[in-house]
């Protein structure tokens, strides 16, 4: 009994001094609330289209790349699956199929979408190469090529890469055999004039669409960046329906930078767009070399390069010029490099599409 009343008397005791607390004016340092961190994605932050390059089979089988290319792109290239190849592998027979699964994910998700290509001297099927016929069925085969696929994606792909490559390294048209390592079947069966009626036969399957003539290397040989621009001063004058160039930019880490400023700045006194269309920064310098490590000073070399390249295109093509800057495939484990034998990691997302030192360096020089 006493001990209940002793306990009556502390809980009492307890409950006023409660009481007091409550009703004790001093402030409480409340407690801090984490402020969220926000993650800011690549297509959000870039004042211009940001894409990648894409495979039909990933976006199919991998969600951790469709999730990264969903978040961080606003725009895709189709890698193979427009080729001439892969599309119309029988002189009578289209596949659409891959691509058109890129394209119709590509508008479900609201992402603009670049063709990738019309024309090519590579990736043709054999029966192309073997085809038989006078120069009015040359024409006519590269017409209802161009015509049968520009006409299958009329409204949904925006821009096209209609002719690619069509100069050598040295800057002349790609001529000899097309067998040969620098020869194109175009130029040797329609002579060089192919690719104005390239474009010509593009405009009048979509009218709407614009059509880029796309290269490599014009930051390491001057003769071909003089070629290109030429060309696209050429069609201007003419009143061929030219809308854009795009500049791949496979660049070796030790690419100077002057030559990549140069062949921006080139391209952009042309007046027409400019594409930044299949960039990949490799760390081995385009040298084969199976021991190559990916050091931290080479990781840095090639975020630096990264976010040059975002700076300079942002300052040297004017806002109405900006086409926009694609990637080469997404992470380093869909790279085509090393598919070509190199040991590299040419990308802003590893192999588990994890953002690298190249993205955070990237994401830097397109804000700033
Ligand atoms: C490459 C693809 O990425 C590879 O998968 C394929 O085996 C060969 O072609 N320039 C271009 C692209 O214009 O079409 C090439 O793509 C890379 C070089």
């Amino acid at each position: 009994m006493k001990q209940l009343f002793f306990g009556l008397i502390t809980l009492t005791v307890i409950c006023a001094a409660c009481q007091t607390k409550t009703d004790d004016p001093t402030p409480v340092a409340p407690v801090p609330t984490p402020t969220p961190v926000a993650i800011s994605y690549l297509k959000d932050i870039s004042p211009f289209s940001i894409g990648a390059s894409i495979d039909p089979n990933l976006l199919k089988n991998n969600p951790t790349y469709r999730y990264t290319l969903t978040d961080e792109m606003s725009s895709i290239t189709v890698e193979n699956a427009q080729k001439w190849g892969w599309i119309h592998p029988g002189i009578n027979t289209f596949n659409f199929v891959d691509a058109d699964y890129i394209v119709n994910w590509a508008e479900t998700n609201k992402k603009r979408v670049h063709g990738h290509t019309l024309l090519w001297h590579a990736y043709n099927p054999d029966w192309l190469n073997k085809f038989q016929g006078d120069s009015v069925a040359w024409e006519n085969l590269m017409k209802t090529h161009i015509q049968t696929v520009v006409g299958h994606y009329k409204g949904k792909v925006k821009s096209w890469d209609v002719v690619n490559e069509a100069f050598t390294d040295g800057g002349a048209y790609r001529q000899a055999d097309p067998r040969a390592n620098e020869g194109s079947i175009w130029a040797q069966k329609l002579g060089t004039d192919y690719v104005a009626r390239a474009f010509e036969y593009a405009h009048q399957a979509d009218p709407d669409a614009l059509l880029f003539y796309n290269d490599y290397g014009q930051e390491g040989y001057p003769n071909k960046l003089k070629a290109c621009v030429n060309l696209a001063n050429d069609l201007k004058k003419r009143g061929v329906p030219i809308h854009g160039l795009g500049l791949q930019f496979h660049l070796g880490v030790s690419q100077s930078d002057v030559a990549i400023a140069n062949a921006i700045k080139q391209f952009a006194a042309t007046g027409l767009l400019v594409h930044i269309s299949e960039l990949d920064i490799l760390v081995s310098d385009w040298q084969k070399n199976s021991a190559l490590v990916y050091t931290e000073s080479l990781q840095q070399r090639q975020a630096d390069k990264y976010k040059l390249i975002a700076q300079n295109y942002k300052q040297l093509v004017p806002k109405a010029q900006q086409h926009g800057i694609t990637t080469w495939n997404l992470g380093d484990g869909d790279s085509w490099i090393p598919q070509q034998g190199y040991t590299d990691w040419p990308l802003l997302f590893d192999k588990s599409y994890s953002r690298k030192k190249a993205y955070y360096s990237f994401s830097e020089g397109l804000k700033n």
